[in-house]
């Protein structure tokens, strides 16, 4: 693939001319194009996109879908779907599309076909799902699992961690899951306070099974699990271990060495990257809370928005749309961030989801070919549901000097349909939603504040500039398939924008040198005096801050 500099193209050039003089004005846009609305919303399998509240006219919408044609962006998306090794610092294949292909497909990477090694795995978390959920899978005491306990970081936590929350109404009743990340030790600590071992199921998640937080944190769950077993009087030796951990690794052997049984672990393979691995058995916990149908549901949802990336022109191919709209805002009209807001509470945790999956993937300053990115790339991810938002930050967006584009996410019908009398309190809801980028798009003007009879003086605090882009998705119901549909749709965003940028957005360097110098510094922190010695003055200084007032545990 030839890595082409975006802003050595002539589209980059018309975007820039157009960016010198440009004066944003939906009202006006909106006055002049009774189309416009209908002309910039999009289908992407069931998500309804409505684009027009962005800051484009049609001749920046014409530079942008030039310029994705320019890069080749289709031809690079085509890659990344045949199983090019696209990820070249790590000369691997980017296939997590490949987790939620039909079994009747087929893929080669490497001379083999991926598809039923994929349904094979697929299968055996299945069956394990099953088993936990209908009791046949038994701690080892004989009781059936009553809590999942996922011990992961990153990828192997995130995502299984906000689909979870997303879908808490089609979790089995009676069973609970909880998720373990942090190697703050409260992590650990809280999250196996008052469990009852004889029922609890850990699954370890580490692609790698290398990394310190969960290794750490397994240990940890390990030793909790044998010493309030054998409080019990209950047995804590190597069969509590393989009746109470299982495995989601690509690393066998350190999954035997850890104690758990190979046969219950759940494989994976390098073309997963970490942040794009929900749709493996990095979503075993998934399988187990919601079931086989809806996982599968979950998949299918993926799929459809993969084949909508994979197969629509630019001009309606939403995800690729909504890209380029990123590095309008990035590029041209210098924004720095980019807001998520759920208009359901259930996605309370989508935006720490995207955070990894965007700012991992397209945090980068070097371009595929090693040398220098030549533009501004990946913008801070960020949000919280509304309308929680609304009385914390939107004041900014609305009122601030930074531009702040914002994705507006809402459903039609919520998992609880509650009155407040008569009033139907999802619709009441929702009227924020639609208020909200009404507000933002067309603010409020310093003739309708004083027509409000506002002081004077005041009248300049009041007024709303509006032209804050916003883009509104819709869905009929926040199910499994919509859920997978909206992973997808980020997923294909965020290549989208690594593209235009030639950079790599399958690669982490950036997070190597923190662990490296953490597991330095705990020889230090440990009492080394000599690695103490070595550090710099403020790292010096901090590590003696710490050890003077650490008061040493009792056991
Ligand atoms: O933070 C870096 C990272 O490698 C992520 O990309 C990944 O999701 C996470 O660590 C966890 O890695 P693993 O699944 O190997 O434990």
């Amino acid at each position: 693939m030839t890595l082409i500099d975006a802003t050595q193209t002539s589209a980059w050039e018309k975007l820039s001319q157009i960016a010198k003089t440009f004066q944003p004005d939906l009202a006006a846009w909106f006055e002049s194009d009774p189309n416009r609305c209908e002309r910039l919303t999009f289908q992407a399998a069931e998500l309804h996109v409505d684009l027009s509240k962005n800051l484009i006219t049609p001749e920046v919408e014409a530079a942008l879908i030039e310029l994705g044609k320019t890069v080749e962006l289709e031809a690079k998306r085509d890659a990344m779907f045949a199983g090019e090794k696209i990820n070249t610092t790590e000369n691997r294949a980017v296939l997590h599309t490949a987790l939620r292909r039909p079994n009747k497909d087929t893929l080669r990477v490497d001379g083999s076909d991926v598809i039923p090694a994929v349904h094979e795995v697929l299968g055996q978390v299945y069956d394990f799902a099953e088993k936990v959920r209908d009791g046949r899978w038994v701690g080892v005491t004989g009781k059936p699992i009553e809590t999942v306990v996922n011990i992961g970081i990153g990828g192997s936590d995130l995502g299984p961690a906000m689909v979870y929350e997303a879908l808490k109404p089609y979790v089995k009743p009676g069973l609970e899951c909880r998720f373990i990340s942090n190697i703050d030790p409260t992590d650990v600590a809280q999250k196996t306070a008052y469990l009852n071992p004889e029922t609890t199921l850990f699954i370890i998640v580490s692609k790698t099974f290398t990394t310190l937080e969960t290794l750490t944190n397994a240990r940890l769950a390990r030793d909790w699990l044998l010493r309030k077993l054998k409080e019990q009087g209950a047995p804590s030796g190597t069969d509590a271990i393989k009746a109470h951990f299982v495995a989601v690794s690509t690393a066998l052997e350190k999954v035997a060495d850890f104690g758990i049984d190979t046969a219950n672990t759940f494989g994976f393979w390098d073309w997963v990257g970490g942040r794009y691995s929900v749709s493996s058995a990095v979503g075993t916990i998934l399988a187990v809370a919601l079931g086989k149908e809806n996982f599968a549901d979950f998949l299918n949802g993926l799929n459809a928005v993969d084949t909508h990336f994979a197969t629509t022109p630019l001009e309606r191919n939403v995800p690729a749309l909504m890209g380029l709209l990123n590095v309008w805002y990035v590029n041209f009209m210098k924004a720095t961030s980019h807001a998520v807001l759920p208009y359901a509470q259930s996605l309370h945790r989508f935006a720490a989801y995207l955070q990894q999956l965007t700012m991992e993937s397209n945090g980068k300053g070097v371009r595929l070919d090693g040398s220098p990115a030549t533009s501004a790339t990946g913008e801070v991810f960020w949000g919280e549901p509304g309308t929680n938002g609304q009385h914390a930050f939107y004041q900014l967006i609305h009122q601030g000097t930074q531009l702040i584009p914002a994705d507006f996410i809402a459903v039609a019908n919520p998992a609880y349909a509650l009155q407040d009398g008569t009033t139907d309190v999802h619709s009441l809801f929702l009227s924020n939603f639609f208020a909200q980028t009404k507000a933002l798009a067309f603010g409020k003007s310093e003739a309708q504040v004083r027509a409000e009879g506002t002081p004077e003086a005041i009248v300049p605090a009041r007024v709303f500039a509006g032209n804050k882009p916003t883009t509104s998705i819709m869905a009929p119901a926040l199910t499994p398939s919509v859920v997978g549909q909206l992973i997808a749709l980020y997923e294909h965003i965020t290549f989208t924008q690594g593209v235009v940028w030639g950079i790599n957005s399958f690669d982490q360097w950036g997070v190597e040198l923190g662990k490296e110098l953490a597991i330095q510094i705990a020889g230090a922190v440990c009492g080394d005096e000599q690695i103490l010695a070595a550090q710099d003055q403020s790292t010096k200084a901090l590590i003696s801050y710490y050890l003077a007032n650490r008061i040493p545990s009792v056991d």
